[in-house]
């Protein structure tokens, strides 16, 4: 998996550089900003992948919020999203009567986010929506978009800034399309 060439020479391209990335993602925070005003949001990191976008995002928000963490899985080793999303850590906190934001780093089929929003839902929260910076509606298998979303993303194979193949790339600060070398035997 590591390549002695350096993690940068696996990518193809670079989709959204740094400076891409922050603009967005301080327009979001604003509007969250705007939208929760005095209503103390809990903001739900999916791990791992969310965890740039989390953690920037927040800093953007300007009013009182709280956090918390859940882990679920959705792919497993391959490329393919299974059909059942397991809980591997469930929130410390109750939800019930809270403003909920689930933040997620890429809406793919939209299976993910179906069941945690179905699984959250009835736990009861004053509302639920979803932040998601990357959506990809052409892999979409069920009907479910993002409240809030950054970029609608092309059906590549992207990487960085918390997306990972094979839990590399997640360290790049901006998303780019992997050689496709990379995933794939070359002989
Ligand atoms: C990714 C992403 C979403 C999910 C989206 O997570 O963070 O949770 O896949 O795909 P879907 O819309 O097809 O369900 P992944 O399982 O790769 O875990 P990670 O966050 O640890 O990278």
């Amino acid at each position: 998996m590591i390549n002695k060439m350096g993690l940068e020479n696996d990518i193809q391209y670079v989709l959204l550089s740094e400076e891409q990335i922050k603009a967005k993602v301080r327009e979001l925070g604003a509007a969250i900003s705007r939208d929760y005003a005095g209503k103390n949001p809990l903001l739900v990191c999916i791990l791992r992948g969310a965890v740039p976008f989390f953690a920037d995002l927040c800093k953007e928000i300007t009013d009182y919020m709280e956090m918390d963490f859940m882990a679920v899985s959705s792919y497993e080793d391959g490329m393919t999203s299974h059909g059942i999303v397991r809980i591997k850590k469930d929130m410390d906190k109750s939800i019930e009567g809270r403003h909920v934001i689930i933040v997620e780093d890429i809406m793919d089929s939209g299976n993910t986010l179906n069941h945690l929003t179905r699984l959250l839902g009835t736990r009861n929260p004053a509302s639920l929506k979803i932040a998601c910076l990357l959506d990809k509606p052409e892999r979409r298998t069920c009907e479910i978009t993002p409240d809030y979303f950054g970029f609608i993303v092309p059906d590549e194979f992207v990487v960085g800034y918390g997306l990972d193949y094979a839990e590399a790339y997640r360290n790049l600060p901006y998303i780019g399309v992997l050689k496709p070398e990379v995933y794939t035997d070359v002989k």
